[in-house]
């Protein structure tokens, strides 16, 4: 693979440029998704929860049936209207799934719809990710809901929010890394990214405190498990397919070969959108911030001013990815343990990873941020 610097001297690099600006771009793309209605199903959808409450299996399969009718009747579609009908056939599945029914043995033509569709989206996944659950779910009563709880709406609120602050964050932090640490303007989008960061934080609390484990676990996590298609288990949308996996990429992930991560990296890269596998792939195989701070470190000069400016600044982003990390752990070690004493067995999270990947990133978030302390405080002490 060919990368491009992750730090240059002074000018903006071109292809970052046009990531850049693709990723401005994807906010109206998910908006023109989730106001898309394809199937024209819409009002199926809004009984989805009650049918759920009910355990009406056969009048889901129904309206499955009938959404997978409609898609081999359409003969036209691009993107927008192929994005919106995977995630809606995707909410009918699910629910059918929550029961242990696989969705194609009621529908045949499932698997063949999805199929086609992920073609026009150039998905890798034949199946709905975790982006069409939130930032592409329509908001207000389009929303798409499985369950009739209300806290399932505080969750999808969370995430959506979440995702949003994700992506204005990496968007500073791209910025930032078209400059070097000697240049004020990286501590100035690195300081911006840490602000933006600051929403997943009010969000982890906002789930901490309006969803028990109880209502996440007996309701809502239920409706996301793996199902087949064509032959093939696809998992369910999870939380590890954030733009919070681009942000660790350039932090410290990019030259980190550890057996828990890369193949963690591979397996959710690919369910985000083609601009974040681009991001990737521009950073990955390059330095990291972290070793190229490092390298200035153990070279033995002090730093000059700006420099220590973004140390500060990236340490302040690194404290605010701890200050969501600590209380995420936590809430999903909750919902791993009551699952673990109820079911019994091996627990795995809807991405088909474990507790030991959550608990991976935020100790790689905990090392590298005393790392950037200590960095601080001997050159505190070079300089006195
Ligand atoms: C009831 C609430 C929640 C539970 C039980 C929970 C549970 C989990 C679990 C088990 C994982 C492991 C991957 C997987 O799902 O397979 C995970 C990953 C993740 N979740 Fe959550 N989650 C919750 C809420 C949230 C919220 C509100 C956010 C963000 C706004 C979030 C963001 C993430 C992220 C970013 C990861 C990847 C690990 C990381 O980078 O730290 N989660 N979550």
């Amino acid at each position: 693979m060919v990368y491009v610097k992750t730090v240059s001297d002074t000018v903006m690099d071109g292809r970052a440029l046009q990531l850049l600006n693709n990723l401005r771009q994807e906010q109206a793309i998910n908006q023109a998704i989730a106001d898309a209605d394809p199937l024209d199903v819409d009002a199926s959808l809004r009984l989805l929860p009650l049918l759920n409450e009910r355990k009406e299996i056969a009048a889901i399969g129904e309206l499955l049936e009938e959404a997978v009718t409609r898609a081999q009747k359409q003969h036209e579609g691009g993107f927008i209207h192929s994005s919106a009908a995977i995630r809606d056939i995707c909410m009918f599945a699910a629910s059918l799934m929550c029961y242990g029914i696989e969705p194609n043995e009621r529908v045949p033509e499932f698997s063949q719809t999805l199929l086609d569709y992920s073609i026009i989206t150039q998905s890798h996944i034949p199946r709905d990710s975790f982006i069409d659950y939130t930032s592409r779910n329509p908001a207000g009563n389009r929303e798409r809901h499985f369950t009739t709880r209300s806290e399932e709406g505080v969750f999808i609120d969370s995430l959506r929010r979440g995702m949003a602050a994700l992506d204005a964050s990496l968007q500073e932090l791209v910025h930032a890394c078209q400059y070097s640490f000697a240049q004020q303007d990286f501590a100035d989008h690195c300081s911006a990214a840490a602000h933006n960061f600051q929403i997943m934080i009010d969000a982890i609390v906002q789930v901490k405190r309006g969803i028990t484990t109880e209502v996440f676990t007996h309701y809502i996590r239920p409706f996301f498990e793996p199902f087949m298609v064509e032959g093939r288990a696809y998992s369910a949308p999870s939380g590890a397919e954030m733009s919070i996996l681009n942000i660790d990429l350039i932090i410290w992930g990019s030259d980190c070969y550890d057996d828990l991560y890369t193949p963690y990296v591979q397996a959710n890269i690919i369910r985000l959108p083609t601009v974040y596998q681009e991001i990737c792939r521009l950073f990955v195989g390059k330095k990291s911030l972290i070793t190229m701070l490092q390298d200035i470190a153990t070279s033995g000069r002090q730093l000059c001013k700006d420099e220590r400016n973004s140390v500060r600044a990236l340490h302040s982003l690194l404290t605010k990815m701890y200050s969501f990390r600590m209380p995420h752990y936590k809430v999903a070690e909750d919902n791993v343990k009551l699952r673990l004493k109820e079911t019994g067995g091996e627990v795995k999270g809807s991405s088909g990873f474990g507790i030991d990947e959550v608990k991976y990133v935020l100790d790689q978030t905990m090392k590298k941020r005393q790392l950037l302390a200590q960095i601080l405080a001997e050159d505190a002490i070079q300089a006195s």
